[in-house]
């Protein structure tokens, strides 16, 4: 998929507040810090589309942009943050856990995990909560740049034999770096393709 045009539409700390539009829409989740709006800057071909920063929970809001006029992608705060107080944190999960509940529209989660790690609980404990709530997502292992391809591999099979301990089936998965565009076009032409799909039955999930 080429990307023509993508714009940012609003921040929201609620879902309902967030746009009414049927569009379909494509959320990226994952720890603070693991690259969603790199990704989204990198996908998008725009450099400062969606907020970065070194320091991990920068993005705060959940963040609807429109491409090509004819889907959303929302860029949503991290979890797992550490320097978030309790109280706040519970608030967080709460709203995160809501916009998976009540957007409709929302038709397939990417789940960011940064390629250099081990599998972590809270990673899991997420994936879990989607497959429960019968949320779609895939799998996007970041910044892929900073491994060498040796251990990328190594560490990516890891993760696939810890997912099938307690899925049936290994999700989607894309690799990624936002450095070096790797994944780019998979990443698009899988979101076509549902794009695709979504318009010939046109009905949402
Ligand atoms: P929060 O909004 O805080 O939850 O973080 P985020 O997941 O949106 O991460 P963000 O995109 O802000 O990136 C965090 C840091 O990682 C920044 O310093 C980025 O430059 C860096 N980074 C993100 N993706 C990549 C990548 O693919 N390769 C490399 N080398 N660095 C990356
Ligand atoms: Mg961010």
């Amino acid at each position: 998929m080429r990307i023509k045009s993508a714009e940012f539409v609003m921040s929201n700390s609620r879902v309902d507040l967030c746009p009414e539009s049927k569009l379909p829409e494509y959320a990226f989740i994952g720890r603070s810090n693991v690259g969603k709006s790199s990704l989204i800057n990198m996908l998008t071909g725009r450099k400062a589309l969606a907020k970065t920063s070194a320091r991990p929970g920068k993005t705060q809001l959940i963040n609807h942009f429109l491409i090509n006029k004819n889907w959303h992608l929302v860029d949503l705060p991290g979890y797992g943050y550490a320097k978030v107080s309790k109280s706040a944190k519970r608030t967080f999960q709460k709203f995160i856990t809501a916009y998976f509940e009540k957007r409709k529209q929302m038709v397939c989660a990417f789940v960011l995990i940064d390629s250099r790690h081990e599998p972590q609980p809270i990673d899991m404990e997420f994936m879990q909560w989607l497959g429960e709530n019968n949320v779609p997502f895939c799998i996007i292992f970041t910044k892929a740049d900073k491994m060498k391809p040796k251990a990328l591999e190594r560490n990516i099979n890891f993760y696939q034999e810890k997912m099938l301990e307690s899925w049936e089936e290994m999700p989607e998965f894309f690799i990624s770096s936002a450095t070096s565009k790797l994944g780019q076009d998979e990443i698009l032409d899988y979101i076509e393709a549902i794009n695709i799909e979504l318009n010939s039955s046109d009905s949402p999930r």
